[in-house]
């Protein structure tokens, strides 16, 4: 992997408050690595609207290359711009290095830290502890379709919906294999199959096989309407759900809500054993950009998801501890109750991981 024992990170702020939310994240990981002794090698990637705008840069056809071969992790802020309308960038950017660099598992952990930030009544941080693991390379996002007779009273489009048995088989497996791991009870698959025959009733024919040799965890089917209704109704019943692209794209922004918001949600592009990339759930949110506003946690959490996956436990368990004290505290930004801006509640971060340090540092 790395130089020595230096784990070597490509940061792709982006655009809007990517580049308030990045280096807010990098800031806390200075000094949590710090803190443990451990050593990161940063190098920046100007790649946003604005490089976009100026030369047509959106991915470099070298950079998939480029990033398994020197890097062993990516940060990454948020894309979109409202003078891009196309949003060509952002999915050359995200969804280009999501499926180039195979990052089959977006990981999507929703935790309430604590009860005031649920919008749900009688709801507690024990109830509400679930991960969503999204198919991240297929299903609606494949970008498969086209337009016919654009533009005109007939036109038609179409979007194609891709699944491939070796897609569904490998995200089904990788969610009980982490269940199994994190010695998890419960996993739900969730579909459209009543509707969606032949996709989803490929997820179906897996999910049957795969379940089978997983005896000891409860398998359990739910259609995606259904889902979403349940999610609210008790999501203390969920411990790891599993889905297509699309469907785990709106599961994680309720599950992002349950659990405090956007501003809070984390997210993994994961490829087990290959460079992986690490981001908030939110966009760029050009409605608060540049006001130091942006909540700064849903990056800081990415970042610790990061360090998990690089093998760094301890260092990421503090930024966690942190992040929990910051939201039991009231240290935050707005979005969360607190009058701090995003600035201000990352240093709140560093300082308290300062000050604590990291349990096991230099073990
Ligand atoms: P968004 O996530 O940017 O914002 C949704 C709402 O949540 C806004 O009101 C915003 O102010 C708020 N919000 C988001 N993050 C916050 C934070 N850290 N702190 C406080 N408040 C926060 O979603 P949107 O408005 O639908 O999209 C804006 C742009 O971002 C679009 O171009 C969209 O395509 C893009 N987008 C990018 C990503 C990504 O890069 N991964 C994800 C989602 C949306
Ligand atoms: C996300 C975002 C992206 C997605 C957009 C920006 C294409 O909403 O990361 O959740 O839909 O995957
Ligand atoms: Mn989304």
């Amino acid at each position: 992997m790395g130089l020595g024992d230096t784990k070597r990170i490509a940061v792709i702020p982006g655009d809007g408050i990517g580049k308030e939310v990045t280096p807010a994240a990098v800031k806390v990981l200075q000094v949590v690595c710090a803190a443990g002794g451990k050593k990161l090698a940063f190098t920046s990637f100007d790649w946003g609207a604005d490089r976009f705008l100026r030369d047509g840069t959106s991915l470099p056809a070298d950079a998939p290359e480029m990033f398994h071969r020197d890097f062993d992790a990516i940060l990454f802020g948020a894309l979109g711009d409202p003078r891009v309308p196309s949003n060509q960038h952002a999915a050359d950017i995200l969804l280009g290095l999501r499926f180039k660099l195979d990052l089959y598992v977006n990981a999507r952990p929703c935790v309430l830290f604590d009860k005031r930030l649920t919008p749900l009544r009688d709801r507690e941080e024990k109830d509400i502890n679930f991960i969503v693991f999204r198919e991240n390379t297929e299903g609606a996002y494949a970008g498969v379709g086209g337009n016919f007779k654009l533009g005109t009273p007939d036109e038609v489009a179409v979007q194609e919906d891709v699944n491939t048995r070796k897609g569904v088989e490998r995200i089904i497996r990788y969610a009980f294999e982490y269940a199994r791991r994190k010695k998890l009870k419960r996993v739900c698959m969730s579909d459209k199959s009543n509707a969606m025959t032949f996709g989803h009733g490929l997820w179906q024919r897996v999910w049957a096989e795969v379940r089978k040799e997983y005896g000891e965890i409860e398998a359990r089917h739910l259609y995606v309407d259904t889902l979403m209704m349940e999610m609210v109704r008790d999501p203390s019943q969920f411990e790891v759900i599993v889905t297509c692209n699309l469907f785990g794209d709106i599961a994680s922004d309720l599950g992002a809500q349950l659990s405090g918001g956007l501003g809070l949600a984390p997210s993994g592009n994961i490829h087990p054993g290959k460079v992986s990339l690490f981001e908030p759930v939110h966009g760029s949110a050009p409605n608060i950009a540049g006001k130091n506003m942006a909540n700064p946690f849903g990056s800081v959490l990415a970042a610790a998801m990061m360090l998990e996956y690089l093998g760094w436990a301890a260092e990421a368990q503090a930024m966690n501890a942190a992040v929990r004290s910051a939201t039991r505290e009231g240290k935050t930004t707005p979005d969360l109750g607190g009058r701090l801006g995003t600035t201000e509640s990352s240093d709140w971060l560093a300082e308290r991981i300062s000050k604590h340090g990291v349990a096991g540092a230099g073990a």
